[in-house]
């Protein structure tokens, strides 16, 4: 099932993967992360693709998660008798062989800031920012972010946007070891472009191999994923997060001082 918000293309070797649903700041529904994965899926099993580059239509990168699934249930991420497009998606990240490139060109929300975290090379342009909001909506991180960003950064930066829920810009990005290189708008495309058409030139298994050897702990990965996903299972169906979805629906603050 391919849906026109997730734009898939091959070119010399190279898979491109586009957030094309601008008009709802490329916000990520079930269906969605169901291209994304198939593409992955289907990066790993065809030799002439060498590489994946993920990349955004719009002035955002993405807003994350379609808060509106969200609250429809449609996410769920602990069902024990499928696996569900997101986690398809995550698995999918996490157990990628071949090189995955990603040129950030606004904001990055959510699953937009950890799904990098998994890139190989990550371009950003100096109008790109940088917020995981998860617990601000009730939340808890996904994607393995919780073991990767402290892994990154160090625990007090990733405190500061997993708990604090900082928004940072693309240069304290660089800073906090998840983004390459920051560039001026009108080149980021070309700067990603030129760096993963590099690394599909080269030899497919001695890039497979490398990457294989510098990421040892993927089951750690994805064991990680699994227990956040049974987390954030819960969380979606609390009180917490049902205020924190009305606030968000109704563009207010939400108010979880009547909690416990
Ligand atoms: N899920 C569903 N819809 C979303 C969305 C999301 N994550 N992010 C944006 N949209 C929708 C808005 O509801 C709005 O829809 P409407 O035009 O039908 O009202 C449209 O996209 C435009 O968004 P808007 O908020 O008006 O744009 P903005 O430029 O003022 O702000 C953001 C952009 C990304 C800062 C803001 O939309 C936002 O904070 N989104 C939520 C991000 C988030 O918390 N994601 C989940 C992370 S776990």
């Amino acid at each position: 099932m391919m849906t026109e918000f997730i734009s898939t293309t091959e070119d010399d070797g190279v898979l491109r993967l586009r957030f094309n649903r601008p008009e709802k700041k490329n916000a990520i529904t079930a269906a969605m992360y169901a291209d994304l994965a198939d593409g992955l899926e289907s990066a790993a099993s065809r030799p002439s693709v060498r590489a994946v580059l993920f990349e955004s239509n719009g002035d955002i990168f993405t807003a994350g998660n379609d808060i509106a699934d969200f609250m429809a249930g449609d996410s769920a991420m602990d069902d024990p008798h499928q696996t569900p497009p997101v986690m398809r998606f995550l698995f999918g990240l996490a157990s990628a062989e071949k090189p995955l490139v990603a040129a950030v060109q606004g904001g990055a929300v959510g699953v937009g800031v950890t799904m990098l975290l998994h890139c190989d090379l990550v371009y950003a342009s100096n109008k790109a920012t940088f917020h995981t909001p998860f617990v601000d909506l009730a939340l808890v991180p996904e994607a393995a972010s919780s073991m990767l960003l402290p892994h990154f950064a160090g625990h007090q930066r990733a405190a500061e946007m997993l708990l604090a829920g900082k928004k940072i810009d693309a240069e304290r990005a660089q800073d906090f070891g998840f983004v390459n290189e920051v560039v001026a708008p009108d080149v980021l495309e070309e700067t990603a472009l030129t760096a993963v058409r590099a690394l599909a030139d080269k030899a497919p298994s001695a890039i497979r191999l490398t990457k294989s050897l510098m990421k040892p702990n993927r089951d750690a990965v994805i064991a990680k994923m699994k227990e956040e996903g049974q987390h954030f299972a819960a969380q979606l169906s609390s009180a917490e997060f049902r205020e924190a979805g009305m606030a968000f629906m109704q563009k207010r603050k939400a108010d979880f001082s009547k909690l416990d």
